[in-house]
């Protein structure tokens, strides 16, 4: 367990990781009795994950800010007719469904507007050809699946999908079969960093992950690092402020997640690495950035997967650097909690900023002056917060800043703050 330190000025802490978050909450649930989870992220998308799971049998305290939450697991016992609104979070309902794919149904699926818009095919035609049966249009939700005995699957996913391949290891997990999982380009791993510490048997290969049901989810205590997704926001308003330097402590540098690292260490930003170690089997370590004048850059197809959810803060701190950034292969972001390709260049453009969409690459070129106008978030978290830490110019003005709270709850404080500090 860590000890929390004492925070002075210029040291920030942000929420628990989303995934990892997502992640304990779930096999928590999955384990008989009582586990707990020590600074877990406690916004809308995590509140959603809890009340699925309460509604299939677990017992979970309510997340709340600092609280540690408790999970008396009770392996699923209650699937038969149960209906779960997953929200806005694509991750809890494709990790659900393949969690639930061995167990009775009909289990019901929905979400928000935006969820029922997002591709479940992905997700479903895998888990159909494992065993399950699924009611309703499989792409969308909402979506009645009857779970059962399941078989082992060894399958190609057409894209780099944490999302994907933790529903196919977490069905394989539910239905005690074997399962390998290959995609274009590796994508997060924390299921299997979390899957191997139950004795589950990992292999990876390259891109190709097999895993075998050699494994049994038992209660556990889990500590969860900061969200480097999160640290991101906070990340790039210091890089845009004009003095003094801030750190955010504790934040996962899983390699899966820490490409937009590498691509500000590209465009110029001061930015350094120190206590790095290992918590709960996720490297980890404290984040010091110093403004910076930032220049161009290019992201390459092959990196997206590691900076998937990034895309909107490199956007817009590409907006104020020096010269025409060109982001490639960024098909996913359509599939987002928005288009997030056409919602960036559109906003961009409202508030004066040269930017355009050419198949699925997204060009930037960055200015100077000042920016203003309205941006419109579609409800989508990070487009509100990248475009919050653009805002600081005056005249821009997001439509739903509030969005935030569905990864990162206190997001405008924690903002005002960092600006606070540096100028
Ligand atoms: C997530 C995976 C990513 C990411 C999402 C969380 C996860 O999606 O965008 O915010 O926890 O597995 P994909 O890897 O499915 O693109």
């Amino acid at each position: 367990m860590s000890t929390p330190r004492a925070l002075s000025r210029g040291t920030h802490r942000v929420p628990g990781d989303k995934s990892i978050t997502h992640r304990a909450l779930m096999l928590a649930a999955l384990a008989i009795g009582k586990s707990r989870i020590i600074r877990p992220l406690t916004s809308l998308d995590a509140r959603s994950t809890a009340a699925a799971l309460r509604a299939t049998g677990a017992d979970i305290t309510p997340l709340r800010h600092g609280a540690t939450v408790e999970v008396e697991g009770r392996g699923f016992h209650r699937t038969a007719g149960v209906s779960l609104d997953c929200g806005n979070s694509g991750t809890t309902v494709r990790l659900l469904l393949g969690l639930l794919a061995g167990r009775p149904g009909p289990i019901r699926f929905t979400g928000d507007r935006s969820l029922r818009r997002r591709p479940m095919k992905r997700v479903t035609e895998p888990l159909g050809l494992m065993g399950a049966r699924f009611e309703g249009d499989p792409d969308h939700l909402p979506l009645v699946m009857h779970g059962g005995p399941l078989r082992p699957i060894d399958w190609q996913s057409p894209v780099a999908s944490a999302q994907v391949k933790s529903a196919l290891l977490l069905a394989g997990v539910s239905g005690g079969v074997s399962v390998s999982v290959s995609e274009p380009v590796r994508s997060r791993d924390h299921t299997e960093r979390m899957l191997a510490s139950f004795g589950y048997t990992l292999d990876i290969r390259g891109t190709t992950v097999r895993m075998e049901p050699t494994g049994t989810v038992t209660p556990f205590e889990i500590s969860i690092p900061g969200d480097p997704s999160s640290a991101a926001f906070l990340v790039g308003a210091a890089l845009l402020g004009g003095q003094g330097e801030v750190t955010i402590v504790e934040v996962g540098l899983n390699p899966t997640r820490t490409g937009f690292l590498s691509v500000l260490e590209r465009m110029g930003a001061d930015i350094s690495l120190s206590n790095e170690r290992t918590m709960a089997g996720e490297p980890t370590g404290d984040i010091t950035v110093k403004p910076s004048r930032l220049r161009a850059t290019t992201i390459a197809p092959g990196e997206v997967a590691s900076l998937v959810d990034e895309v909107p803060i490199l956007a817009c701190l590409a907006a104020r650097a020096d010269g025409e950034s060109r982001f490639d292969g960024l098909a996913e972001l359509r599939h987002k909690e928005s288009d997030r390709l056409a919602l960036l260049a559109q906003n961009l453009r409202a508030i004066g900023v040269e930017a355009a969409v050419e198949g699925d690459s997204l060009s930037i070129v960055g200015t100077d002056r000042p920016l203003a106008g309205p941006v419109r978030t579609e409800g989508d978290h990070r487009v509100a917060m990248a475009f919050g830490v653009l805002a600081r110019s005056g005249g821009i003005v997001v439509d739903d800043p509030d969005c935030a709270a569905v990864s990162f709850p206190g997001f405008g404080a924690a903002l005002a703050a960092i600006e606070e500090e540096c100028g």
